[in-house]
């Protein structure tokens, strides 16, 4: 090898160290989970289309202002996740302490295999520090395809869900929970009510107790194919009672009388849908966002209309939406993404796109109060990024220097990155699943 060929080796490793810290450039993915706490977005897991699993964990300073085009990640060094994982959930403790990463597709990281001896992890936001929490009391069950919520005396509750097994798969309707406090594992035992078994839907706790069960796959008998949840029919499940009731709700036709699925000519105004998100806003509205199709027994690679629809459910009986101007400047139709919010705005993660069946970009902005899609965000105005005291040409100096280095290191990186996935070859399968 020449000598400056070395050199220009060695530099460019130099570079991508560096790079690594200031300027991380995440795969693409879908199927993740994502979590703001102490106002960063983390990202864990999720599927890759690479034959390297990904274990890296990042996060979006979400102090900062930036705009979707212009995205910096920060890699969390030498803390990636304990195992590779997909199709799982994540929720964070009552005090901001502790993520809790449930369920999913588990693939060990030494062997490459799959491994579900551990069906919770948890990872300790101080000290940076996974753990493997041995549940004092009950078993968890495995489940993939799952949405855990949290209610105020710290019990996760987790409905359903899937456990494939060789791309056949069971999906259940029984509640699990987890009470975070004493690290107990219940299948709470209830016999009235029972909804269908049910998977990939959405799950909001309100303030009252009660959680919201929106969309997904059900199973109306054990032979029958998977079926699309009615938006209509909204799942409840009390908390404090531990009692499931459903609701049958109404549209309320803020559009012009335009029906989305042309399919449906009584007037089907939200597609049913799952691989969606949802968010709560404060003043009790769930925003929903994307999501696939099914039908007879496999995915149907149509969008979902509207992109965007939103429940409220201050009243009575709940009511659902569809925000005027919502489809302007909305991404394209995603699906496997996720949805977090944090102050004003609902910020999507990653996704596949449905259209070109290509991962979808990093990131979306929606801002609730103005019901606008954005590019650019800024922090809200109480919380500024700190400010140091240098003088400011020495400032303005390595500013520029940084940014320099930055922009030279990011030539690199995205050089080596292209290299590499073109090495890429191999396409990986998704076992039990038909996407
Ligand atoms: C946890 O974080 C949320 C959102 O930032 C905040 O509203 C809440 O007060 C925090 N809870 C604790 C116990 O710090
Ligand atoms: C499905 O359930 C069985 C029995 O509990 C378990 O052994 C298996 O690991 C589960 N599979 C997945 C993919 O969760
Ligand atoms: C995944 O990678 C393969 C091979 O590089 C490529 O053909 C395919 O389009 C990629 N899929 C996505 C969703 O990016």
């Amino acid at each position: 090898m020449y000598f400056p060929f070395k050199l220009f080796k060695s530099i460019f490793y130099t570079l991508l160290l560096i790079n690594s810290i200031l300027c991380y450039v995440p795969p693409k993915r879908f199927l993740h989970n994502s979590v703001i706490i102490n106002d960063q977005l983390l990202i864990l897991g999720g599927y890759t289309n690479t034959t390297d699993y990904e274990f890296e964990l990042f996060f979006l300073n979400l102090l900062k202002p930036f705009d979707i085009y212009n995205l910096t990640w920060t890699l969390i060094e030498d803390k990636g996740l304990p195992v590779y994982t997909w199709r799982s959930t994540s929720v964070l403790s009552l005090d901001n302490s502790t993520i809790y990463l449930i369920g999913g597709f588990m693939i060990n990281k030494n062997t490459l295999e799959y491994d579900y001896s551990n069906l919770v992890y948890t990872y300790d936001y101080s000290t940076s520090k996974w753990s493997t929490p041995v549940p004092d009391e009950g078993t968890v069950p495995p489940r993939q395809d799952i949405k855990g919520v949290i209610d105020n005396s710290g019990i996760i509750y987790i409905f359903g869900g899937f456990n494939a097994t060789n791309l056949l798969g069971n999906i259940y309707n029984d509640m699990n929970t987890l009470n975070t406090a004493s690290d107990t594992w219940t299948t709470l035992s209830i016999s009235g009510n029972l909804p269908l078994p049910c998977m990939e839907y959405t799950a909001d706790i309100l303030p009252s107790g009660t959680i919201v069960y929106i969309g997904g796959l059900e199973q109306v008998s054990d032979d029958a194919n998977f079926t699309l949840v009615d938006m209509k029919k909204i799942k409840l499940f009390d908390t404090h009672k531990l009692e499931w009731s459903q609701m049958q709700i109404k549209y309320t036709i803020t559009q012009p009388i335009v029906t989305f699925n042309s399919k449906d000519a009584t007037g089907s105004y939200i597609d049913p849908r799952w691989y969606f998100s949802s968010v709560l806003t404060s003043d009790g509205n769930i925003i929903i966002l994307g999501g696939i199709s099914y039908s007879n027994g496999s995915v149907v690679l149509d969008g979902v209309r509207p992109k965007l629809a939103t429940l409220d459910t201050n009243k009575n009986s709940f009511v659902w939406s569809i925000p005027s101007n919502s489809e302007v400047g909305a991404p394209p139709s995603i699906y496997g993404h996720t949805a977090n919010l944090y102050n004003d705005y609902m910020i999507i993660t990653f996704g596949k796109e449905l259209d070109l069946n290509n991962f979808a970009s990093q990131v979306y902005f929606y801002n609730i109060k103005s019901n606008k899609w954005v590019s650019t965000f800024s922090p809200p105005d109480n919380k500024t990024t700190t400010t140091n005291n240098f003088p400011k040409a020495l400032a303005i100096g390595l500013g520029t220097g940084i940014g320099g280095l930055l922009l030279i290191s990011c030539t690199f990186i995205t050089i080596f990155i292209v290299r590499r996935i073109r090495q890429r070859s191999v396409i990986l399968e998704i076992p039990g699943s038909n996407l």
